[in-house]
C-alpha cells in the first residue's frame, strides 16, 4: 500500500508540513510505503481551462501520473482565507476528473486562528467528494498551528500527536478494506474485462 502526502502549503517550516510528517509516520506504521509531493517542489503552471492531454507539459504529467498510480492519500492546507491554498486547488484543478475515482483521503488542516480550520476541511471534503474520493470521516483541524508544533516539528500540544498518527494509520487501514472488496489496484482501473454474473 502506497500513501502519497500532499503538502498543500508552499512555505518553508509549513506546519502543515509538520502535521503531515506525524500522519505519514501513522502511515508507516500501519504498513505503508510513504511519498512526498511538495507543491513547492513541483513547479506546476496555472490550470487555464484546457483539457487536452499533453497541454500542460512534463510537470503535469508527472503530477497526473503519480496520483494515477496511487491509492490512498494523506492531504493538508493551511487555511488561506477560510479555504484551502490556492496553490492546492490549482494543483487538484490540473488533475483529470478520474484522478480519485475510488480512492482514500485522509484530511488535515492548520490555522492562525483559535477557530481552527474546519472550513478548510469541509472544503476539501467538497471538492474531493466532487472527485469522486472516499473520505475519511477523521480528520485533523490544527488552531493556533504556529504554537502546536515545537522548532523540531514536534507535535506539543496534548493529544496532537496521537490525534495525526491515527488519521495516518486509518487512511492505510480504509484504503486496504477498500482495495479487498473489488477495487481495482491503482494503474490496473479500465483494464481487462469486467467480471460478468456467470452462466445462469
Ligand atoms: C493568505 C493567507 C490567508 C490566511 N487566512 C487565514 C484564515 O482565514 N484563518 C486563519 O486562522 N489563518 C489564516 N492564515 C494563517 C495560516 O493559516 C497559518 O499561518 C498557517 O499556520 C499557515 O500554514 P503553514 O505553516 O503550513 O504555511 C492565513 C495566511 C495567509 C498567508
Amino acid at each position: 500500500m502506497q500513501v502519497l502526502v500532499v503538502v498543500g502549503s508552499m512555505r518553508e517550516r509549513s506546519t502543515t508540513r509538520h502535521a503531515l510528517a506525524i500522519a505519514a509516520q501513522g502511515a508507516f506504521e500501519a504498513g505503508a510505503r510513504v511519498d512526498w509531493a511538495d507543491l513547492k517542489d513541483l513547479a506546476l503552471p496555472f490550470c487555464d481551462g484546457r483539457t487536452d492531454r499533453d497541454a500542460y507539459g512534463p510537470a503535469v504529467t508527472r503530477w497526473r501520473e503519480r496520483i494515477r498510480s496511487t491509492d490512498a492519500f494523506l492531504v493538508g492546507s493551511p487555511e488561506y482565507w477560510g479555504s484551502m491554498t490556492g496553490s492546492l486547488k490549482n494543483a487538484i484543478d490540473l488533475l483529470e476528473a478520474e484522478a480519485f475515482h475510488g480512492k482514500m483521503v485522509g484530511l488535515l488542516a492548520v490555522a492562525r486562528g483559535d477557530a481552527g480550520a474546519m472550513n478548510t476541511l469541509n472544503q476539501l471534503r467538497h471538492v474531493f467528494r466532487w472527485m469522486g474520493a472516499w473520505v475519511l470521516p477523521t480528520q485533523v483541524s490544527i488552531p493556533r498551528a504556529r504554537e502546536a508544533f515545537d522548532e523540531e516539528g514536534r507535535a506539543v500540544r496534548p493529544g496532537l500527536e496521537e490525534e495525526l498518527l491515527g488519521l495516518g494509520r486509518e487512511v492505510v487501514r480504509y484504503a486496504r478494506l477498500l482495495a479487498g472488496n473489488g477495487h481495482a489496484p491503482a494503474g490496473t482501473r479500465g483494464e481487462g474485462v469486467p467480471p460478468g454474473p456467470g452462466p445462469k
